[in-house]
């Protein structure tokens, strides 16, 4: 609801010139400190993984960790982390992915993800989608299918839905709050 919305909206606080000058950085930091935003928007992203029939969920490491977890329990479905390369120790697929400036790798434990399953992408932020377009392309290398992508906050003018778009092949694309 809007209501929920607005509580979500005033526990993002604003830092100016984090992490460098000329960016405005989203610190959800106020809203996990607050348990009753804390649990609406935990209650709003489950509901959403139910209604899509997801059997698992994906969190992007290391914010969308913190969002995802409580989701996952209380959709009663598992929790299966995508860490930045060189984290986990078992067999992996790997994904890099192209930054601002230079690249990045991603990975997930191979044996987490499965044909069958409908997974779930939980992020607290869609920037440019670079990161939530490699956890697809990984989720699918694995086998498994997409049933959205979820995250707290979309940075509409930084063209991630447009970025994420084929790679979502139809999967929704759901963002509380657009800025
Ligand atoms: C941030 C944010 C998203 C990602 C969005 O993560 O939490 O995961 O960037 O950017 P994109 O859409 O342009 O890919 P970041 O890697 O900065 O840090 P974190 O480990 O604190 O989540
Ligand atoms: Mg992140």
């Amino acid at each position: 609801t809007d209501q929920t919305r607005e509580l979500l909206l005033s526990r993002i606080r604003d830092i100016a010139d984090y992490p460098k000058p000329g960016v405005l950085f989203k610190d959800i930091t106020p809203l996990l400190a607050d348990p009753v935003a804390f649990s609406a928007l935990t209650e709003v992203l489950s509901a959403f993984c139910e209604s899509r029939g997801a059997t698992k969920i994906v969190g992007l490491e290391a914010r969308g960790f913190i969002l995802a977890a409580p989701v996952a329990v209380r959709a009663g479905v598992g929790f299966v982390p995508v860490r930045k390369a060189g984290k986990l120790p078992g067999a992996t697929l790997a994904q890099a992915y192209e930054l601002e400036y230079g690249s990045a790798e991603i990975e997930v434990h191979a044996e987490d993800l499965a044909e069958g399953d409908s997974v779930l992408v939980i992020d607290d932020v869609l920037a440019t989608g670079g990161t939530a377009r490699a956890s697809l392309e990984l989720i699918r290398r694995a086998g498994a299918d997409v049933a959205g992508v979820a995250v707290l906050m979309e940075l509409g003018f930084l063209g991630g839905r447009d970025r994420l778009g084929g790679t979502l092949r139809g999967a929704p694309l759901e963002a509380l709050i657009t800025l």
